[in-house]
């Protein structure tokens, strides 16, 4: 089976500046809600040593790792300078008010 829209809640689930835990199958994805509103999917691993950046601080369309401070880019998963690694992102989509992940595997559920 090819990738698949993945439905993994609704908007209103995820407070602003907070963020939900996705188990993909193939690891965490954590979506995240900026202060604005926008809504960010990436790999739940730092790239410096695969910090739990669901756990960090939302700052603009910015992410602070729990573990070291590094500073990553919620749309792009770049590390702010002077810091160099970068996250994989995932494709997101809000439809009616549902957010769709773009997955690999379409057995992934929401874990919490
Ligand atoms: S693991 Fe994220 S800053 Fe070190």
């Amino acid at each position: 089976m090819g990738p698949h829209w993945i439905n993994v809640g609704r908007v209103e689930e995820i407070p602003p500046l907070g963020a939900r835990l996705i188990d993909s199958g193939q690891g965490q994805i954590a979506v995240f809600k900026a202060g604005d509103g926008s809504l960010f999917a990436l790999h739940n691993g730092c790239p410096h040593r695969q910090g739990p950046l669901s756990e960090g601080l939302v700052s603009g369309h910015t992410v602070t790792c729990p573990l070291h401070n590094w500073v990553i880019d919620l749309a792009s998963g770049e590390a702010r300078a002077p810091d160099n690694g970068c996250t994989p992102t995932v494709p997101l989509k809000v439809v009616d008010g549902t957010i769709l992940l773009h997955l690999p595997d379409p057995r992934a559920v929401v874990s919490g």
